[in-house]
């Protein structure tokens, strides 16, 4: 028989950000949003916000860019809005449920590598690869060396995403590669930074969105399903909650303390979007 594949719980939260995302804010963008000052932070508004931030990414797409290698494309909305504006995009996909969203929303109009990226291998040569807050997943060491493996020359990398800080304290909110490793790294490389601009303030509204969610559906509807639990079956939820003590700790301290929210997210956080050019 054959092995089954081990699934990836990141990857099953980003399916699930992904149902969330169409049920309740409309949208199949898988990126922050982009809350400028005149947008209220407000459910309703998330949409809004993430279109800011795909238009922001795209503004600061260099000139001359025809090409573009999407990697990690979600579920292939923004891959969709830069074919719109006319370039030519492939995508790198490693999950098979978002890729259904990516194929069934851009069909043949792009070609889908159905990997991670650090495995892809590829004849093909881009004039820009683009990481729309898919940096994050991929370990720094392969991301930049396999960009510039597919890089034409003089080409661009652009990454927006976000990097952890080198601050006291446990963060509440995962995920991040070190800022601070990762300037040193990319200055190993041949690779110039064009731009290094800071969008924290603008994309940690977010979150705010996020605690919303979790104080106003997820934490009420945890709380009630533990409440049946514990009157119905006491001596198995008590043996559950032993067992997997540790991970209850960690959604206790994440989700239902409520320290989830923007000030946490700038405090450990810094949200960047890079330009760099290669030498
Ligand atoms: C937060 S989503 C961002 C989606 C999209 N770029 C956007 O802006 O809406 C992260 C993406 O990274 C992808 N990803 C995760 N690990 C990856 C890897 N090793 N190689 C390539 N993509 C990866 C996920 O499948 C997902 O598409």
């Amino acid at each position: 028989m054959p092995k089954k594949r081990k699934v990836d719980f990141k990857e099953i939260g980003l399916d699930v950000g992904l149902i969330l995302a169409k049920q309740f804010y409309k949208t199949e963008y898988l990126h922050y949003g982009y809350w400028t000052d005149e947008l209220e932070v407000d459910a309703g508004n998330v949409y809004q916000a993430q279109e800011n931030y795909a238009n922001l990414i795209l503004e600061h797409i260099p000139d001359g860019v025809k090409s573009i290698l999407d990697v990690g494309c979600g579920a292939g909305k923004f891959a969709e809005k830069l074919l719109d504006a006319g370039y030519e995009v492939d995508c790198v996909s490693p999950s098979p449920n978002l890729t259904r969203h990516v194929k069934a929303l851009i069909g043949d109009r792009s070609r889908i590598f159905e990997c991670g990226y650090e495995d892809l291998n590829t004849d093909r040569r881009y004039d820009m690869i683009l990481f729309s807050e898919s940096f994050q997943y991929i370990p720094v060491k392969s991301s930049l060396p396999q960009s510039i493996r597919f890089l034409n020359p003089k080409g661009f990398i652009l990454i927006c995403d976000f990097f952890r800080k080198d601050v006291e304290g446990t963060s509440p909110i995962g995920g991040g590669h070190d800022l601070k490793e990762f300037y040193d790294y990319v200055s190993t490389l041949e690779l110039d930074l064009i731009e290094d601009m800071d969008i924290t303030k603008e994309t940690a509204p977010s979150i705010d969105i996020v605690d919303d969610f979790l104080t106003q559906t997820a934490v009420p509807i945890y709380n009630l399903i533990f409440y049946a639990l514990e009157n119905n079956f006491p001596r198995l939820t008590a043996f559950i909650k032993w067992k997997f003590k540790k991970r209850f700790e960690k959604i206790d301290y994440k989700y239902l303390q409520r320290k989830t929210n923007a000030d946490s997210f700038s405090r450990f956080k810094s949200y960047h979007l890079l330009v760099y050019k290669m030498r």
